[in-house]
């Protein structure tokens, strides 16, 4: 009886262990990867605090780098915002690998000068380009203007822009850091 109870004992102890030890290895299996497409460099930059907000778990690429997406489970996207639309990687990528991506859309992110309030109508232009079939999360989150970056082009339509609004054509920074990593926990969070 005694040696029936034992057994018993142990047997439960290796169903536990195993629970754990498959735990383990789903999260050591779990893929994800940020793409995201930047001009000017604070799209990037926040990818890179996202995916820090994830424990550096994440594999983080510009959308011109992507190559085969079958290894990843999860997808974040990010694309900074000029003219009130996309970076063309963004569309060109989502162009080509929109339905092997879809499915595995985690989360969106846009990067750009217009605050929170006023940047919910780039996230769902995101989304609906995405053809996304659970909502994915999603931030607006400030991003930065260096006049010394601009191409001639860009330089042209911002200080036309700025001319037009009354409004000084100077450098700014809104990135946002706390944000990005909070993000980066939340959708963590979100696929544990
Ligand atoms: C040519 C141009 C057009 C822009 N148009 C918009 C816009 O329509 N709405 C907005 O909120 N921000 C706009 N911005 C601000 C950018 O979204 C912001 O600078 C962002 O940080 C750019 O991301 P990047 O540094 O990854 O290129 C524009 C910036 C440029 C250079």
């Amino acid at each position: 009886m005694r040696c029936k109870g034992l057994f018993c004992l142990l047997m439960v102890a290796v169903c536990l262990l195993s629970l754990v030890k498959g735990m383990e290895g789903l999260n050591e299996e779990k893929k994800v990867v940020i793409i995201y497409a930047s001009r000017y460099g604070s799209t990037a930059q926040s990818a890179k605090w996202i995916a820090e907000g994830m424990e550096g778990i994440p594999t983080v690429m510009s959308a011109k780098e992507v190559g085969d997406l079958t290894r990843y489970d999860f997808v974040i996207l990010g694309s900074g915002i000029y003219g009130g639309q996309l970076h063309e990687d963004m569309l060109a990528l989502l162009a080509e690998k929109k339905g092997e991506i879809k499915d595995k859309l985690v989360a969106l992110f846009v990067v750009c000068g217009s605050p929170a309030s006023n940047a919910q109508p780039y996230l769902d232009m995101f989304a609906a380009k995405c053809e996304v079939t659970a909502p994915p999360l999603m931030i607006s989150s400030g991003g930065w203007l260096k006049k010394e970056l601009l191409s001639p082009e860009d330089y042209q339509i911002l200080e036309n822009h700025y001319k037009s609004i009354n409004q000084p054509f100077e450098n700014w920074d809104l990135t946002d850091k706390s944000k990005c990593l909070q993000f980066g926990k939340d959708i963590l969070e979100a696929i544990s």
